[in-house]
């Protein structure tokens, strides 16, 4: 059983009268342990795709099943608790609290999970020790490089053992060397099994990833295998 199923998903904006369509009948399929690229020139769809499979948003037809699960068939507040459970997002803009310490974002996911104060920290310093920052753990964002900014924003993806990592655009905020780090470890954790959808525009990271999906005008319009 695949860890990810789109069947015919669409998802429409009414925007003037006029209808878009973000996602236009895509069909797709992901086993456990791929790692893939999304690509596709801007407007094309990409992050409307990662935010139905992030449960970020809901597709207007077609049917979506996570891990066994008819994400169609859930609402609000479970579709929240499903999407704390099997998802980490990593953002272009790292989407980071300014002013709560690393540790602190890190274990933000967990407030959801009924987990003691004390196990939080422990699990968030894991996570930070993960990505090469326990040093600093009590740093604000602002405090922090960019590169050790979305290092944080994958420790707290990590954190609560997601089915699947999401990034969208994870390196366009990036230096040429913060880049490498992020992939580095975006390589590690494929290698030990992590489930990996990253969007990117970069030609090199994509040819990096074992499977590349191109979209345009909201439909997949190349599924490669390398
Ligand atoms: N909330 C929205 N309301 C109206 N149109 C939207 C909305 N979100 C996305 N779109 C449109 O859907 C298409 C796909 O957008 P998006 O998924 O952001 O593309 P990409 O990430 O590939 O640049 C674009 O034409 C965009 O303008
Ligand atoms: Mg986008």
């Amino acid at each position: 059983m695949p860890l990810i199923s789109l069947r015919s998903v669409s998802k429409r904006y009414d925007v003037g009268g006029n209808t878009v369509a973000a996602l236009d009948d895509v069909d797709l399929s992901v086993a456990r342990g791929q790692r893939i690229a999304i690509v596709g020139s801007s407007g094309s769809g990409k992050s409307t795709l990662l935010n139905v499979i992030g449960c970020l948003d809901t597709p207007t037809s077609g049917e979506y099943v996570l891990n066994g699960r008819d994400m169609s068939a859930q609402s609000g507040r479970r579709l929240a608790r499903i999407r704390n459970a099997e998802i980490g997002f990593v953002f272009q803009s790292f989407h980071l609290l300014p002013r709560v310490t690393a540790l602190g974002n890190v274990m933000q996911p967990l407030v959801y999970g009924g987990v003691s104060t004390q196990e939080r920290r422990r699990l968030a310093l894991a996570a930070l020790t993960r990505v090469g920052l326990h040093d600093r753990a009590t740093h604000l964002p602002p405090q922090l490089s960019g590169g050790q900014r979305q290092r944080v924003a994958i420790a707290r993806a990590l954190v609560t053992r997601p089915s699947v990592v999401l990034a969208d655009e994870p390196t366009g905020n990036l230096d040429s060397s913060a880049t490498r780090q992020v992939m580095d470890l975006l390589d590690a954790l494929h290698r030990e099994g992590q489930t990996i959808l990253i969007v990117t525009h970069e030609t090199d990271i994509a040819t990096h990833c074992e499977r590349t999906v191109e979209l345009a005008d909201g439909r997949v319009v190349r599924d490669e295998r390398a």
